[in-house]
């Protein structure tokens, strides 16, 4: 795939590439995916929201990390939500997921429905990212967790993809953003991991973790 194309299935993985691409995108974000879902803490009977799950590779470790949590994927691409069904049959029968076609600009979950959310790898492709974390807050019980995690602007400028409708952070105006939507941002990491890019390179990353209270 050349990096137009790379950049488009990230964004929403559809058609024939969109198993592979959502493989690679296992492997490249599995360091990530398990820290946010350490920091959220999650507990019994806890009510999770993940926008932008891709195939639901992460929501057995969500939904194993303790009893009677209930998980719900929230992806706009179609496809994925189709593959995330089908790795995530045993939860699906068990009540605990559930898999949702849609955007987190309109999220089609009444308001105060969860207590911890998680967004990883998905701001950049966000247009109006203030009415997205308006959404997620809205849909948040008061006091939730929302772990946002994602590629700084230092290094992600740089990679090939980046230019096809990529929109870029330093975490600073992401904190103020999360903040006029309603937030209160509780901590802020910055951690660098060596790792495959979406195009097989390697490439030291440097990645904004923030964990925020609705
Ligand atoms: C780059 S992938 C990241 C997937 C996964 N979170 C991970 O860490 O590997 C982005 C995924 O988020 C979905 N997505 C991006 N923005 C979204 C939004 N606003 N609402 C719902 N899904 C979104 C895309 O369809 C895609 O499956």
């Amino acid at each position: 795939m050349n990096p137009k194309e790379i950049a488009t299935q990230l964004r929403c993985p559809s058609g024939k590439k969109a198993p592979e691409i959502a493989q690679q995108m296992n492997q490249a974000n599995y360091q990530i995916n398990n820290k946010c879902i350490n920091l959220l803490h999650i507990t019994d009977n806890d009510h999770i929201l993940e926008i932008g799950p891709g195939n639901g590779a992460f929501a057995q470790k969500i939904i194993e990390s303790a009893r009677n949590v209930s998980y719900k994927g929230l992806d706009w691409s179609s496809d994925m939500v189709n593959e995330a069904k089908i790795h995530n049959q045993q939860f699906i029968s068990s009540n605990n997921a559930s898999f949702h076609q849609g955007s987190s600009s309109a999220i089609p979950f009444s308001s105060s429905s969860f207590n911890k959310a998680l967004a990883i790898h998905t701001l950049y492709f966000w247009d109006s990212p203030f009415l997205h974390f308006a959404e997620i807050h809205r849909v948040m019980k008061k006091d939730g967790l929302f772990c946002i995690a994602f590629g700084d602007k230092s290094f992600m400028k740089d990679l090939p993809f980046s230019p096809f409708g990529f929109n870029l952070y330093h975490s600073k105006e992401v904190e103020h953003l999360l903040a006029i939507a309603g937030f209160q941002v509780q901590t802020v990491q910055q951690y660098y991991e060596t790792g495959l890019s979406n195009t097989g390179a390697t490439v030291e990353k440097l990645i904004n973790v923030i964990l925020c209270r609705a």
